[in-house]
């Protein structure tokens, strides 16, 4: 069977309920105790690098890029990375990742943070930090502390805490 052919595009304010219905469904209840959920709670995530991808016009995924700071640098946080669970595994996710991040280095933005899965998010640019270099507002494994440097060597030394720019 052929894969579906999704559509990308950035995600508009019409979008919300069904993405947030995508995150209910993935994340659960737990999703408002998880530290990313605490960086980006209350501050709006960014219009122009927020997508998602359609199937016949259905929203099926989503990603969501939000300002914040780590130290005193700012910063971008990855997440949720969401796909409607019947369409998992046919690429949507990492096509996300890769038009969000694209979007952001046009952007002028040189990081991006998350907390996810090193061996999802190693192939498309995201790197573990040391232990505890970067510190966020909840707890965290260390070990899914991602970083993707958008220019050369821009988290090279990086430290602080990672918080929510109001
Ligand atoms: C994780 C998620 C976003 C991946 O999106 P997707 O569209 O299903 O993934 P893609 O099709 O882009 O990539 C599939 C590949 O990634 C791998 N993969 C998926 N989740 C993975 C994980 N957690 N760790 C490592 N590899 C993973 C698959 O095995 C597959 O490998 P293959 O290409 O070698 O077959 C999706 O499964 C999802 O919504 N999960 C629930 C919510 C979630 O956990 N979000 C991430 C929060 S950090």
């Amino acid at each position: 069977m052929n894969p579906p052919e999704f559509a990308y595009r950035r995600e508009l304010p019409a979008d919300d309920p069904a993405i947030e219905d995508l995150h209910a469904r993935a994340f659960g209840p737990g999703r408002f105790a998880r530290a990313a959920f605490r960086l980006r709670e209350g501050v709006p995530h960014h219009p122009d690098l927020s997508f998602v991808a359609t199937l016949e016009g259905r929203v099926v995924a989503s990603v969501r890029l939000t300002p914040i700071r780590i130290g005193t640098l700012p910063a971008l946080l990855l997440g949720p990375l969401v796909v409607e669970p019947a369409f998992k595994g046919k690429g949507a996710g990492k096509k996300l990742v890769r038009i969000a991040l694209d979007a952001a280095r046009t952007g002028g933005h040189r990081l991006v943070l998350l907390v996810g899965d090193e061996p999802y998010y190693g192939p498309l640019g995201f790197a573990r930090l040391p232990p505890y270099a970067v510190t966020l507002p909840g707890p965290a494994d260390p070990a899914r502390v991602l970083i993707a440097s958008l220019v050369p060597n821009a988290a090279v030394g990086l430290t602080g805490r990672a918080e929510s720019v109001r």
